[in-house]
């Protein structure tokens, strides 16, 4: 089985992009499964009804969230409707909405997403005890676990935490993709950052400008994304042949 896993999609201008290279990505990897981080979909923060249904017209078998899960009110209804979009299971009361059970072939892919609680600021359960939990108590022939965190070292630990499980842990929300893709000591994948899906010379997608200003004189300013190039960061895991690669793509 291979699998492709998109890191943070951002902006409508992201998903556009994500959507004239998919097809070609899919093609020269022959990949069987789609996992899609959606958080920043809709203008950088949430994901509507209409963009999902773009991810879904892309071939993607399942959509997960972050920090920004709830930023836009649609989540609440695709959530409702049971649709392929799962938020982090450690948002108290949101257990049930954080994991998935996709299938390909005979086989099961239990999708998790987990949130980290280091620099985040937010009332979240624990993601390690979640993650277990969710693991002990699904029994699935593969665990994909997002874990959208800040801390290189919390992601780092949770993968220690978890390795044994078949399938990967893959890290996302810092958008700037990390080169220590790998498979651990108990053949578990792993990668601290897949990195984001949209512009290419903002500051983690946010227009450059805006956040060098924030920086000179300290005041508080509405975002918007940066345009112009554009830049595409996923992983693709092949169960079979066990190999984690990364895919970079930038406009030039
Ligand atoms: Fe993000
Ligand atoms: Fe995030």
């Amino acid at each position: 089985m291979k699998l492709l896993f998109i890191g943070d999609v951002n902006g409508e201008d992201g998903v556009k992009f994500l959507a004239s290279n998919i097809e070609a990505i899919k093609k020269q990897y022959k990949v069987n499964i789609v996992i899609v981080n959606g958080e920043n979909a809709a203008e950088g923060k949430g994901i509507t009804s209409k963009i999902y249904k773009d991810f879904m017209k892309m071939g993607v078998n399942a959509i997960t969230m972050g920090n920004h899960a709830f930023s836009n009110k649609e989540i609440d209804k695709l959530l409702e409707e049971n649709a392929n979009v799962i938020v982090p299971a450690n948002f108290p009361t949101y257990y049930d909405k954080g994991y998935l059970t996709i299938k390909y072939n005979n086989e099961t892919i239990t999708v998790i997403n987990l949130l980290g609680r280091v620099y985040m600021n937010l009332p979240l359960d624990c993601p390690f005890k979640t993650g277990k939990k969710i693991i002990d108590e699904i029994k699935s022939d593969y665990y994909i676990i997002d874990f959208h965190a800040e801390a290189t070292s919390e992601k780092k630990a949770l993968g220690f935490y978890l390795d044994g499980i078949n399938g990967a842990i893959l890290g996302t929300h810092t958008h700037v993709p990390t080169c220590d893709e790998t498979i651990l000591e108990h053949g578990t994948f792993y990668i601290t950052d897949v990195g984001m899906t949209g512009p290419l010379d903002g500051v983690i997608g946010a227009n450059r400008d805006l956040i060098i200003n924030r920086f000179l004189d300290g005041r508080p300013s509405r975002l918007v994304l940066q345009t112009g190039r554009m830049q595409l960061n996923g992983v693709i895991i092949d169960f079979d042949l066990k190999k984690i690669t990364r895919i970079n793509i930038k406009e030039s």
